[in-house]
């Protein structure tokens, strides 16, 4: 089994694909681990890459949501914190011994998460954040153009 970024999953928001890309990365790290018998040590550093990503990725997804006032964001932001719940539950649940099936549950709910979450309502967002910057890019330049040809400017 192996996992590819698709075009699919992109939304066109720069900044949110290059934080999915990366996590793409990291699951597809886990997988070819896995497939050479190191993956209890690749899920390892995949939890520690996650406590940074839950930071840095979902405060940004958050904040653009309240910045641009997005109809679904308490939802959206009740399923980031689900997620990490789920990665704790699994973390607390090894303690410190990771086993296979540690390595199995961590595969399918970061697959899960690719695949529904950013497949989802990740892509509902960033086509929402990028259809209003898109109109306000046109209504700044339609400003623009009227107070060019505006009376109080052809004097
Ligand atoms: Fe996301
Ligand atoms: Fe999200």
């Amino acid at each position: 089994m192996s996992i590819e970024w698709s075009r699919s999953l992109a939304t066109g928001l720069e900044w949110q694909d290059n934080q999915h890309k990366e996590l793409f990365k990291r699951i597809s790290s886990l997988i070819d681990a896995m497939n050479v018998g190191l993956g209890r040590e690749e899920v390892g550093r995949l939890f520690k890459f996650l406590d940074e990503y839950f930071v840095v990725h979902f405060n940004a997804e958050d904040e653009a949501m309240m910045k641009y006032n997005f109809p679904g964001g308490p939802f959206h932001m009740a399923e980031h914190r689900r997620f990490q719940q789920d990665v704790e539950l699994i973390r607390e649940e090894c303690n410190g011994n990771i086993t296979t099936g540690t390595v199995i549950k961590v595969q399918r709910l970061v697959v899960d998460w690719l695949i529904n979450h950013i497949g989802g309502i990740d892509k509902a967002l960033g086509e929402y954040i990028l259809r209003i910057e898109k109109k306000a890019a046109f209504d700044a330049a339609h400003q623009d153009q009227s107070n060019a040809t505006s009376p109080k400017n052809l004097s």
